[in-house]
């Protein structure tokens, strides 16, 4: 194993769905077979270029996608054989997850086998439901609010086959649902959201518990039984629905509440309830950081180990009630698809922290400045905590002498070194020691390089922005060369939050990534991996940076790959378009005050064609960063 590998833990996050060649390049292994050679990404960022399709670039690994659904499903299976369960497991992928046509299309050709449906939380999302041909028994499951419309849309889907519930998220929801079955003669196939009293930790953990939006308490579980049994309906009732929310990191959280879904499933079912389906909703973490431990961005379990919990959490409820096993249904999103796309992008400059290897003062220098440099005799390794905060005091001093008129710019100046050559030398003494403390780490991280990369984090990540969600990121090649710097990376918005500055790296989450010097004339890709969840819809036009360009790519049995499908990122008149502007009018526009420069002898004829060549071409190239 190289030393980069162990330095970013591509293993470990990996988890075998990535492997480092030979020359140190990542390289992608196709899960579906073990004999395949794993095809480098640089590979395919050649491979993509010479077609002309430039970084960044979206990749989506088909293979990847189709392995995880089989893993969802047969450890489902395997979890029912070994503990005697006496009924079937049956998921759906929830639409929001990943909406784009690419992606669902693949969803339900790869989830034929196993009866897989699709949940819906909108309309937009049950259009795109309809418009796939789902398995006969599958489910086609509708949360989230509903209007008249959406309810008209889903009972009418009954009448050509699709087995639609329609989830009731609040009491009124059934009051329009019992109008429309009604006016429409239709009767409906019901499922009810039950609020857990248990709540999650993790990033989500508003979604659980009492104060969560969705789902009805027990009273009102109770009013939809009374009502539905008085419209004579009750045998229309038979899902049970719950989600706790994204990313649980927790296995026992997992467990507690699909024992508290279970005894409401036995309490319902005592209650009359014809139920059949149990839906434990979405919630099945991803291991961002190859950690395995509970944490916002890890889980301290895997696909197998949370099967075979929710089935046996299950099973012990309802047997000890003497009840038949419904059918379990899981909306796992995020552990579906997460895995399967990854960005790659370029990285365009350097902006290195940079320390002059000398100092030497004058001997008439500032008390304040012989200040910082003795730092340097007393700030070894048990006081360097002491070290870090005397510069950081020193400075500050400085900085408010120069704005009340006590030190020249000079003096500034030879401050601001001073303070570079101090940090620089602890920074040395900290890369020596074993243990540094957070504060120390955090001014670390304030001095590294940063790499600027040809990428929006607003576009393309928007979580790591949002709510500091870490998602591997690391050189794809060079790996088999230490790195010899340490930087954050900085996107192509002028946005000083558009930047990624926690990674997950072998020993842990740190707040630079240790990075290699930028050769000339040879590009210096990066990758940011498991961004098939939540990102792409999520994402916003900040600066106007649009869509990257997408492909889809299949990996060959042995090696090499397939290019399925291409997106062409958006072009400038696209983005011009979405804020409402006319991109053929802004182009008359400046073709007129062109015009009148060539009037007024401004420009010439001929140099007005450059100018206005120029406008064009921009307007329909690439919004990224173009080589
Ligand atoms: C009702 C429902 N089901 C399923 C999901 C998918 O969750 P996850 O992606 O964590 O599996 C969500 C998303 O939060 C949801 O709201």
């Amino acid at each position: 194993m190289s030393q980069s590998n162990d330095i970013y833990g591509v293993e470990r996050w990996g988890k075998g769905l990535f492997s480092i060649n030979d020359k140190g390049e990542i390289a992608l292994k196709n899960p579906l077979s073990e004999h395949a050679k794993p095809v480098s990404l640089v590979e395919i960022l050649d491979s993509l270029e010479e077609r002309g399709i430039a970084t960044p670039v979206l990749v989506r690994c088909t293979n990847m996608l189709q392995a995880q659904i089989q893993r969802i499903n047969q450890s489902f299976k395997g979890a029912i054989e070994e503990l005697g369960y006496q009924n079937s497991y049956q998921g759906v992928f929830p639409i929001k997850v990943n909406q784009q046509a690419q992606v669902i299309d693949r969803i339900v050709e790869f989830g034929q086998p196993y009866n897989y449906g699709l949940e819906a939380g909108s309309k937009p999302e049950l259009l795109i439901a309809l418009g796939h041909q789902l398995p006969k028994d599958a489910l086609l499951i509708c949360n989230g609010s509903k209007d008249a419309e959406f309810i008209r849309l889903a009972l009418l889907s009954l009448q050509i086959g699709f087995n639609t519930v329609i989830v009731l998220e609040s009491i009124q929801e059934l009051d329009l649902v019992l109008k429309e079955s009604k006016a429409m003669g239709i009767k409906p196939l019901l499922g009810i959201r039950i609020k857990l009293t248990n709540q999650v930790k993790g990033n989500w953990a508003a979604s659980s518990g009492d104060r969560s939006a969705f789902g009805m308490t027990s009273e009102h579980v109770v009013d939809v039984i009374d009502t539905l049994r008085e419209h004579d309906l009750l045998d229309t009732l038979i899902l049970q629905h719950f989600h706790l929310g994204s990313q649980v990191p927790d296995i026992n959280d997992v467990r507690h509440s699909a024992v508290e879904a279970a005894r409401f499933f036995v309490e319902l079912c005592k209650e009359g309830v014809p139920l059949k389906y149990l839906d434990l909703g979405g919630g099945m973490g991803v291991d961002y950081t190859g950690e395995h431990r509970s944490t916002e961005n890890s889980v301290n379990y895997s696909v197998e180990e949370y099967c075979r919990n929710v089935i046996e959490s299950v099973m012990n409820q309802v047997d000890r009630a003497g009840l038949a096993h419904p059918t379990i249904v899981t909306e796992s999103g995020r552990a579906t698809v997460a895995n399967s796309s990854l960005l790659l992008f370029n990285v365009l400059s350097v902006s290195q922290y940079h320390a002059e290897k000398n100092l030497t003062l004058p001997e008439d220098a500032h008390e304040l400045l012989k200040d910082m440099v003795s730092i340097l005799e007393y700030a070894k390794s048990d006081r360097l905590q002491e070290g870090f905060n005397d510069i950081a005091y020193y400075r500050s001093e400085v900085r408010a002498a120069f704005r009340r008129g006590q030190v020249s710019l000079r003096t500034l100046g030879l401050a601001e070194q001073a303070y570079r050559h101090v940090v620089n030398h602890l920074r040395s003494a900290a890369q020596r020691m074993e243990w540094i403390s957070d504060d120390v780490h955090e001014v670390l991280s304030s001095h590294t390089d940063i790499y600027h990369a040809n990428f929006s984090i607003f576009q393309s990540l928007p979580d790591a922005w949002a709510i500091d969600q870490i998602v591997p990121v690391c050189p794809i090649h060079r790996l088999n060369e230490a790195p010899t710097r340490r930087g954050i990376i900085s996107d192509i918005t002028c946005d000083s939050d558009g930047k990624i500055n926690h990674f997950a790296l072998t020993d842990g989450v740190h707040h630079s990534l240790p990075l290699h010097d930028l050769r000339d004339d040879e590009p210096y890709y990066l990758g940011a991996f498991m961004v098939g969840a939540y990102q792409e819809t999520l994402g916003d036009l900040h600066n106007l940076f649009g869509d990257t360009n997408v492909v889809t790519i299949e990996l060959d049995e042995n090696e090499g790959f397939h290019l399925l499908h291409e997106v062409e990122g958006d072009s400038i008149a696209t983005v011009l378009s979405y804020v409402e502007y006319d991109p053929q009018r802004l182009f008359g526009t400046f073709k007129q005050i062109v015009e009148s420069a060539v009037s007024n002898r401004r420009i010439s004829p001929a140099e007005r064609r450059t100018i206005i060549d120029a406008y064009r071409d921009s307007l329909n190239g690439y919004t990224y960063y173009e080589h």
